[in-house]
């Protein structure tokens, strides 16, 4: 695909080690990859949009192709104001598919232009999630494994600041 967009969006509340991976394989798959921090009206957010962009930036320095905005608009508009003509899901398991079916439909109804396409999370991130790495910082557990060194701290020190 020459000159290829793709839109890679999510809350990223925070960037995971799956995030990651999948972001990863979308540079690999497209010219440009803009990873959009979004607003998901259904979700509390614990970091703040730019805390979100600016730790995504800290784990993604080689890539060279990726780009890392915060938008809260609606995401169809800003695929086609940015000209991507993919967004780009991770999905881990069956209990991902119908909420994220239901997206990419309206996306496509908002925004014929665009392909929502889905990549199969890496099977040692299936079971991770941003609200999982929130919750075992909380408590104060290793989440080392679950999360880039580059953000550990930043994640620990966001979270004990809140207690
Ligand atoms: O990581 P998440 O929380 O599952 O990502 C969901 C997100 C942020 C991509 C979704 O809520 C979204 O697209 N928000 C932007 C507003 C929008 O376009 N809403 C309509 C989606 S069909």
């Amino acid at each position: 695909m020459k000159n290829s967009i793709a839109i890679c969006p999510g809350s990223f509340d925070p960037v995971t080690n799956g995030h990651l991976d999948i972001i990863t394989r979308a540079a690999n798959m497209f010219d440009k990859v803009i990873v959009v921090v979004a607003y998901n009206a259904n979700k509390k957010h614990c970091f703040t949009p730019d805390e979100r962009v600016e730790m995504i930036k800290k784990c993604i320095p080689d890539l060279l192709n990726v780009e890392v905005v915060h938008f809260d608009g609606l995401l169809a508009s800003y695929a086609a104001d940015c000209g991507a003509t993919a967004i780009i899901k991770g999905l881990r398991a069956m209990s991902d598919f119908e909420y994220e079916f239901q997206m990419a439909l309206t996306n496509k109804k908002l925004n014929p232009n665009v392909e929502t396409l889905f990549l199969t999370t890496d099977a040692q991130n299936m079971y991770l999630s941003s609200s999982m790495v929130r919750q075992i910082a909380s408590m104060n557990g290793d989440i080392s494994s679950f999360v880039p060194e580059a953000i550990r701290q930043d994640i620990i020190d966001r979270i004990n600041s809140k207690k």
